[in-house]
């Protein structure tokens, strides 16, 4: 019986002004176990953790989609149905919640599918099946590339994926216990944009950049400002300005919605990451959220 494993991390999108462009991995897995099975009466789809009570454990998971995805353009898809395998799905990755569930179960299964047909897939096509899937980049390339990543998209789901170096800051996470669905939190962005908003954007970027390539994390409160998602976003998480004000109050160098949200960032070094966390935490406690909080790292080698 073959069986293949693959681990891949959580990812954060925008880092507050890269709106679709910027994002990083972080130190918080989810697990994959696929195995072929001879006998299909004896397959198996077994989901443990976040979304065990949820999730589809059939045709319609994401995770198979993703894996049939692969089969289908390898053009072995008349050879795979689901039926054939026994999959186990570990999820530390909360769902629906800013930390890239739905591009983490969808790279599992394509990293997966693409080792059971021979790796013939490159990492580069395999990330961009990954865009196709989830439609917007910025949090599905970091989750395949590790590290901080620029996805560059050319407009045909050709994407061009440049690394920055990874900050050794940590990453107080924040979630709140709701959840947020994508589609929702990018149904309330404006089509259309005041120029000075864009260029407040394009000068943070350019900050945030630079501040990566010299660890200069001073400037993180300034470069992490956004002006074209987290205002619009604020109306479905009333306390975001106050979390970030309270974050750098405490000392985090800057904090910003997590990709779609709901959860929140705090960049910060290692001695402030309990103070900032305690800080975050007690502001969703106040509004009767119940929380879930973690001190990440940057993941460095992506899914593997
Ligand atoms: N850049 C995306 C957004 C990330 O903010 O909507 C969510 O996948």
């Amino acid at each position: 019986m073959k069986t293949v494993k693959v681990k891949v991390p959580a990812t954060t999108a925008n880092l507050g002004p890269g709106f679709d462009v910027l994002g990083a991995s972080l130190s918080l897995y989810n697990e994959l176990e696929v195995s072929l099975v001879e006998n299909s009466k004896k397959a198996k789809f077994v989901v443990l953790g976040e979304g065990r009570k949820i999730l589809p454990r059939n045709e319609n998971n994401i995770l198979w989609k993703a894996m049939n995805a692969v089969f289908c353009l390898l053009s072995v898809n008349d050879k795979y149905n689901l039926k054939n395998f026994n999959i186990k799905l570990t999820n530390n990755i909360p769902l629906s919640s800013g930390l890239g569930s739905s591009s983490a179960a969808r790279a599992a299964g394509i990293i997966a599918a693409n080792k059971i047909c021979g790796n013939k897939l490159t990492l580069i096509e395999m990330a961009q099946l990954g865009v196709k899937l989830e439609g917007h980049p910025d949090n599905i390339i970091p989750a395949f590339y590790g590290g901080v990543c620029i996805s560059i998209n050319n407009g045909d789901d050709k994407i061009e994926v440049v690394k920055l170096p990874i900050p050794k800051i940590k990453a107080v996470v924040c979630t709140p216990g709701f959840e947020l669905a994508t589609e929702r939190s990018r149904n309330i962005l404006p089509l259309k944009y005041d120029r000075k908003d864009v260029v407040f954007n394009i000068a943070r970027v350019a900050l945030l950049i630079k501040a990566f390539y010299i660890n200069d994390f001073k400037v993180l409160k300034e470069a992490m400002k956004d002006k074209i998602h987290q205002p619009y976003r604020a109306k479905l998480i009333p306390v975001m300005q106050e979390l970030i004000d309270c974050a750098v109050k405490a000392g985090a160098y800057g904090a910003y919605l997590s990709g779609a949200g709901p959860s929140m960032i705090a960049f910060c070094n290692k001695e402030k990451a309990q103070n900032v966390t305690n800080v975050m935490a007690r502001i969703w406690k106040r509004e009767t959220i119940p929380t879930k909080t973690f001190i990440l790292d940057f993941d460095k080698s992506g899914a593997m």
